[in-house]
Formats: structure tokens, sequence, C-alpha cells
């Protein structure tokens, strides 16, 4: 295979730029994430690619609960400030402005609007990043306007 060909290829697949939030009894965290896409109409499935060494995916597999917030185009310091790893559970969450959803996953209040989740599946024995399937169980807008993708933040994550 041509790497370099594998490498410009994948990262030419569009995605969005979201903040996950997750819940596991009274612990919460959110992560920058972009391996999201719907999977299924009836039931409204998503499915979320999601690195197997992150507090994150610790979390989702005890709480299996998880919330999609979309970023309004000029909300990319947002997800730069999420794409730290948690170094105390809920940290990267103070000064950021939030409440619990119906599910208990964290609602960012100034995101364009999110989709709540509840964990259905959860898949890719073989890959570094699990394959989670959430079944869509509430949702809500917070502004109707176009939002952050990963091209308008000019970084990768994919190839
Ligand atoms: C542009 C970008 C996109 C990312 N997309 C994902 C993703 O789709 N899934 C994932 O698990 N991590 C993704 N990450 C990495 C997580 O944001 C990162 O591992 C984070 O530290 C995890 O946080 P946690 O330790 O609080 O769980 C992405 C990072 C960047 C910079």
């Amino acid at each position: 295979m041509d790497a370099q060909a594998k490498k410009t290829m994948l990262r030419k697949m569009p995605h969005g730029v979201y903040i996950v939030g997750v819940r596991n009894g009274s612990d919460v965290n959110a992560f920058t994430g972009t391996w999201l896409t719907q999977v299924s109409f009836t039931p409204p499935l998503v499915a979320l690619g999601v690195k197997k060494d992150s507090h994150s995916f610790e979390m989702i597999k005890q709480g299996r609960v998880f919330s999609i917030n979309f970023l309004k185009k000029d909300q990319k310091a947002v997800a730069e400030h999420f794409v730290k790893p948690a170094t105390v559970v809920g940290e990267k969450l103070k000064g950021v402005p939030h409440r619990a959803g119906t599910t208990g996953a964290p609602i960012l209040t100034e995101a364009l609007g999110f989709v709540e989740c509840q964990v259905r599946e959860i898949a890719n024995e073989s890959g570094d990043h699990a394959i989670v399937i959430g079944e869509v169980v509430e949702a809500g807008i917070h502004e109707d306007a176009p939002a952050l993708t990963l091209m308008d933040t000019g970084w990768h994550y994919g190839g």
C-alpha cells in the first residue's frame, strides 16, 4: 500500500468537530471528538470512534451514556480546550458553562445544540478506537447556525 496516499485520502473524509460529554455516576467529563456519523434512522443511531486508552472511554463503558455538543464556527478555542487528556476527571468542564442533560451527560449551554445518547453496542476489538453505537434519546437547539467542521480548524485527526 502507498502509505502516503492512504493518509492523504483518509484525511479528505469530511468531519464535524464535537465536544462529547460523558458521565459515570457523579463523575462528568468531556473530550473533543470528530469520528462521528449517523448509522440508522429507526431507531436513530450514531456511531462514535472513541480512543480505547482515554479516560472518557472507561466512563462510557461504565456510564453507558454520552452527549454530542455541536460547536459554532467561532468556538475552535472550546475544541482546543477539550483535546487535553483529563488529569482530574471533571476538571476540564470547570469554567465551561454546562448543565446535566436528561441522561446526566454534560450539555454545553453555549454550544449550537446537542443530542444525547444511550449506549447500545461497543465494537471494534482490533482497532485502537472502539466504535460506540448510541441511540439518540434527547436533542436540543440553542442556536440554528452552521456547525464547526474539522476543515474549518485546519487540524487533522485521521490518516
Ligand atoms: C481534531 C481532533 C479530533 C479528535 N477526535 C477524536 C475522536 O473522534 N475520538 C477520540 O476518542 N478522540 C479524539 N481526539 C482525541 C481526544 O480529544 C483526546 O484523546 C482527549 O485527551 C481525550 O480526553 P479524556 O482523557 O478526557 O478522555 C481528537 C483530537 C483532536 C485534536
